[in-house]
């Protein structure tokens, strides 16, 4: 298996790119389904969970070519409408081919969703909105759902909770249905208002996305169409910690600014200079600026992202002064925390609430990734750790990072990936 070992302690400069957003893009493969013509993604992330998708897509009859990080799709001819196990439980949001599938094709059977390493993840708000468009949706033996509707007629739906993937799916279902649907408490993440911009360019009459409300007036065709996944907010993120980590100076291309407000607005709190352009921020710190700590609290968009809490916490132990972290979405996800405790950290976790002590002196360890965004704090706590961190289980990361360590490599970052 593979693994990244650090050697810490080096400032990070220079220039990084970022890539297309990974939870945009595993929204819009599947939405390709949808599509009555040929489609081209550019800006694609070479992420394992695009690879996936990918497959998945050519499994159900999709043909699909790749010119560097554009694909063209034609899912026109689809003859298959079963997700298989093999493929569905190696990605999450594999439930997304559910509600592109039933869309078009009103049937769907795709494998639930395997738990995860984030605590309970409950489908139940993805069934209510097929159920509020008229599918009938049931478990079947095996462990598929399996949903199928005659006609899928548009209404209102009501979330209980703010949901990324029942907003989702829900678009999905509903962009061919007959009529209109309201969807109530919808998620507002920039993923989603990616989804429905790609959506509407293939003739799609979707308004509302990213606020509290969104319209989806039905369409009975959707051309092909030429589209470029939204930056990666959260990548974006993770470089912009990873900077002001090292107290380096990096400049990180290819963003929205306005997407990366939260992170932008507590790095600041924190001590830390962002300097923001057009689509490009440039994060530094000064060498002699001790980092202040900060409180967070993680909430759907636009509030802090729960994918940026374990990066976050990483920096909260270099601060001066101690720091409280919040989860406010998952009720699993501080199992880093022992992973860092390994490194030198001080972190006591109070079911929804990590206290971090100031001032660590991280020491370079051999650790774990157990999921994505903590494979990626532990990368950040090795660059600014004394010694040799190794980092196992890094399949992780590659789900949702593009050659992270060749861009760290290319900022000055000691870090290899080795074959163990
Ligand atoms: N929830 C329910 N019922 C449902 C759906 C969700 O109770 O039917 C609950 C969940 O248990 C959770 C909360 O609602 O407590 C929010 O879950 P959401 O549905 O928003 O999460 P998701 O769509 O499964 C996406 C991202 C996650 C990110 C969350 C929150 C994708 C593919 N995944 O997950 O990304 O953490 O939104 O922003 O978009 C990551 O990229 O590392 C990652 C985990």
């Amino acid at each position: 298996m593979d693994k990244f070992v650090i050697k810490g302690g080096v400032r990070l400069n220079g220039e990084v790119t970022v890539s297309g957003a990974k939870n945009a893009v595993v929204a819009i493969l599947p939405a390709i389904i949808l599509s009555d013509g040929v489609c081209s993604i550019s800006n694609v992330p070479q992420i394992s969970d695009v690879n996936i998708c990918i497959q998945i897509l050519e499994h159900l009859g999709a043909k699909v070519s790749k010119l560097d990080d554009k694909y063209i799709i034609d899912a026109t001819k689809i003859f298959k409408y079963e997700v298989p196990y093999e493929l569905a439980n190696r990605m999450r949001a594999s439930y997304y081919f559910l509600g592109a599938l039933l869309g078009k094709y009103k049937v769907a059977k795709v494998p639930r969703p395997g738990g995860c390493h984030l605590g309970d993840r409950p489908i139940d708000q993805h069934l209510h909105a097929f159920n509020v468009l008229g599918a009938h949706c049931d478990l079947v033996p095996g462990g598929d759902i399996y949903c199928k509707a005659d006609r899928l007629v548009g209404s209102t739906i009501d979330f209980d909770l703010v949901s990324v993937g029942s907003t989702i799916n829900a678009i999905l279902a509903s962009v061919r249905a007959e009529g209109t649907t309201i969807i109530e408490n919808p998620a507002k993440e920039p993923h989603i208002v990616d989804l429905a911009n790609f959506l509407n360019s293939m003739g799609a009459n979707i308004t509302g996305a990213g606020t509290d409300r969104i319209k989806v007036k039905g369409v009975s065709k959707l051309n092909g169409v030429d589209y470029s996944i939204i930056p990666d907010q959260i990548e974006a993120g993770t470089y912009m910690v990873a900077a002001a980590a090292t107290k380096g100076d990096v400049l990180i291309k290819n963003v929205i600014p306005a997407h990366l407000e939260p992170m932008t607005l507590k790095l600041r709190n924190m001590g830390v200079h962002v300097e923001e352009f057009d689509d490009s921020v440039r994060v530094w710190v000064d060498s002699d600026t001790q980092l202040k700590s900060v409180d967070i609290k993680t909430r759907p968009y636009p509030g802090f992202p729960t994918d940026m809490q374990p990066q976050f916490a990483v920096l909260c132990t270099l601060a001066n002064g101690d720091s409280n972290v919040t989860e406010g979405i998952w009720d699993n996800r501080f199992r880093y925390v022992d992973e860092l405790r390994r490194m030198g950290a001080d972190i006591k976790v109070t079911v929804k609430t990590a206290s971090i002590k100031g001032n660590s002196k991280l020491l370079g360890a051999p650790v774990q990734a157990c999921d994505l965004r903590a494979g990626a704090a532990l990368i950040l706590a090795g660059l600014v750790a004394t010694g040799e961190t190794s980092i196992s289980e890094i399949q992780h990361i590659e789900r949702g990072y593009e050659r992270m360590d060749e861009k760290l490599r290319s900022l000055g970052a000691n870090i290899v990936k080795k074959n163990s």
